[in-house]
Formats: C-alpha cells, sequence, structure tokens
C-alpha cells in the first residue's frame, strides 16, 4: 500500500551513471565490437553533432527488438553515421533488408564504411532525400516489420502518418529522442522541437491502430506496436 501512494521518483531510485551503463553494455548480448567501437570514435571526431549517436545499451535494444519481431523488412528514417542501422541490420532475419533515409551525404559515408566492414552492406539501402518524400514513395503492398524514426523532431509526425499504415500487424515502430532531455513536460519550451514532440506523443497515444510504452531511458523511446 505504502509503494501505490509514493511518489515514483521514490521508487525509481536506479543512478544511470556512466559507469552502470558500461556494466549494463559489457552484460547484454552485444557489447560494441571493433566496428562499432571505431564508428564512435570517428563520429566523436565529428564534433558536437556526436551527440546524435545512439548509446550502445540502445543499439542493444534495437538488435533485439529486431530479432524479436523476426523482421525481414526494416526502415530507419536518421541514420547520420550508421551506428543503430547496424544495429537493426544485425538483428534482421538472414534474408532481412533495412532501408535507410537521410539527408546527409557527408555523415552516411562514414554509415556506408561502417556497413561494408561489418559484412552488412548488402542488406541496407540508403536513399538520400528528405525523408517523408522517401516514405511516400514506399510501396502500400510491401508491409514494413520494423520502424526506427530518428530524424528531424518536427518530421516525426508526417513519418508517422507515412509509415503506420504501412507496418503490419504485429510489427514495432520506435521512436527516439520522444521525452526531449525532460523538456517535453517544461510548458516554458516552446521550441520547435518540443512543440512537435509533444504534438508527436499526443498523436501515438490516440492513436488507435497501435499499442504503445513510452519508455522514460535514454532520452525517451516509443516502442509502439501495430494492431
Ligand atoms: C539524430 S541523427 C540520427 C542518429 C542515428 N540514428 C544514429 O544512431 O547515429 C538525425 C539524422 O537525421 C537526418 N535528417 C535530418 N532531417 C532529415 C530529413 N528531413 N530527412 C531525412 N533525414 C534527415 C540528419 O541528417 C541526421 O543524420
Amino acid at each position: 500500500m505504502a509503494l501505490a501512494s509514493a511518489p515514483m521518483t521514490d521508487i525509481r531510485s536506479l543512478p544511470v551513471t556512466a559507469e552502470l551503463i558500461d556494466y549494463a553494455v559489457g552484460h547484454g548480448s552485444w557489447p560494441d565490437d571493433e566496428v562499432l567501437t571505431d564508428l564512435r570514435a570517428e563520429t566523436r571526431a565529428l564534433g558536437s553533432p556526436a551527440g546524435m549517436q545512439l548509446g550502445p545499451d540502445q543499439g542493444q535494444l534495437l538488435t533485439l527488438l529486431t530479432r524479436l519481431v523476426g523482421a525481414r523488412r526494416a526502415v530507419e528514417v536518421g541514420t547520420f553515421t550508421g551506428y543503430s542501422a547496424l544495429c537493426i541490420a544485425r538483428g534482421l532475419a538472414d534474408d532481412g533488408t533495412l532501408l535507410c533515409c537521410d539527408v546527409s551525404e557527408e555523415w552516411t559515408a562514414l554509415a556506408r564504411r561502417a556497413w561494408a566492414r561489418a559484412g552488412v552492406a548488402d542488406r541496407i539501402e540508403l536513399r538520400l532525400a528528405p525523408a517523408v518524400e522517401t516514405l511516400r514513395a514506399l510501396p502500400a503492398d510491401e508491409p514494413i516489420d520494423l520502424v526506427f524514426i530518428d530524424a528531424d523532431k518536427t518530421g516525426y509526425p508526417d513519418y508517422w502518418r507515412e509509415l503506420v499504415p504501412r507496418v503490419r500487424p504485429g510489427g514495432l515502430l520506435l521512436a527516439d529522442n520522444v521525452l526531449w532531455g525532460g523538456a517535453i513536460v517544461d510548458d516554458g519550451d516552446e521550441s520547435a522541437n518540443a512543440v512537435a514532440l509533444r504534438a508527436f506523443n499526443d498523436l501515438v497515444a490516440t492513436d488507435d491502430r497501435v499499442e504503445c510504452v513510452v519508455l522514460p531511458a535514454f532520452d525517451g523511446l516509443t516502442i509502439a506496436r501495430k494492431l
């Protein structure tokens, strides 16, 4: 009874330190190998954009979720230097493929090199164009098993609208950064990204085509299952 009335913060006392994350990653099935380690170092050399890269704990979760749904056809919106794409590609079924959407030739050049080194380049197709154009051009009759949205935050609602109808029942839609460093609950933050992410979160929560959880881990991860 005491637990039920306690504030959530009282029962969530896990301190997520860098040391703890390292420990957790080291006890997962897919700690960063040489390719992922080198990719992280190359991305760090880019300076501040490196902050966009997924952490290894979230990368492992992507691999696991991709395996859980037995994904043969996956789509990523926002590829950057290719870390999350590599984690998804490694979880695909043997004949699986991943379509990556991005606009940066420069950043995705690093991705292409890492994918080749990892031996998964033949299962990844990269399209360089505004993602909404790429998604609108996707056929309606080729069901997608897994989607990972991690591009410009103002585009999330459009990506959702394009992708939900194309995901098969039982397939997963994942969206990153949905708690936006906590700004999502800061009414004083009216930045375009925060406003767009609030609209996105409301859109997902009221969409009766999916069931979902918003995971308060990483920077907030939505995991939605198509009904
Ligand atoms: C947060 S990063 C993606 C990080 C990546 N998932 C990873 O694990 O490293 C966002 C990416 O979205 C791309 N992007 C931004 N606007 C876009 C758009 N309109 N269409 C497609 N990609 C876009 C950027 O070029 C950038 O590479």
